[in-house]
């Protein structure tokens, strides 16, 4: 596995944590099934579930920052919407050349940056001003 879930990627929501650890599975099965060549067929597919889950697990995650009136929603929701474009290219570059390693670098890539930098800072950044509104 090249992602996994660990309790240091917490952010101590647990709706949150259960969609991120859904997040990393799929990602993980998506590296896996390009790596090994599985066919366009089921990587499209799993592209096409992670878009879907990706764009509600966003929408979840800003209405709870709605909901609390978290002063940074509009910058987080602009990283959101980087991310989906992010994945809809891969998707896109993906189709037009299946067989390219780059694609499979990129995926990699976009999943580390979204872990390291999503996850590990601007998540727990929101998450932190909601357990203080508790
Ligand atoms: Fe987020």
């Amino acid at each position: 596995m090249v992602f996994e879930w660990n309790k240091g990627l917490s952010v101590g929501l647990e709706t949150v944590d259960s969609q991120h650890k859904e997040l990393m599975m799929r990602a993980d099965e998506l590296l896996k099934a390009m790596n090994e060549k599985s066919g366009v067929q089921e990587v499209r597919s799993i592209l096409i579930y992670l878009e879907v889950y990706v764009k509600d697990h966003f929408e979840a995650e800003e209405k709870l920052m709605e909901g609390t009136e978290y002063p940074f929603l509009e910058e987080h929701r602009q990283i959101h919407q980087n991310f989906t474009r992010e994945l809809s290219n891969i998707k896109k570059e993906f189709l037009k050349n299946p067989n390219s390693t780059i694609i499979q670098l990129q995926v990699q890539h976009s999943v580390c940056e979204w872990i390291n930098n999503h996850i590990m800072k601007e998540d727990k950044l929101y998450a932190d001003y909601i357990h203080t509104k508790k």
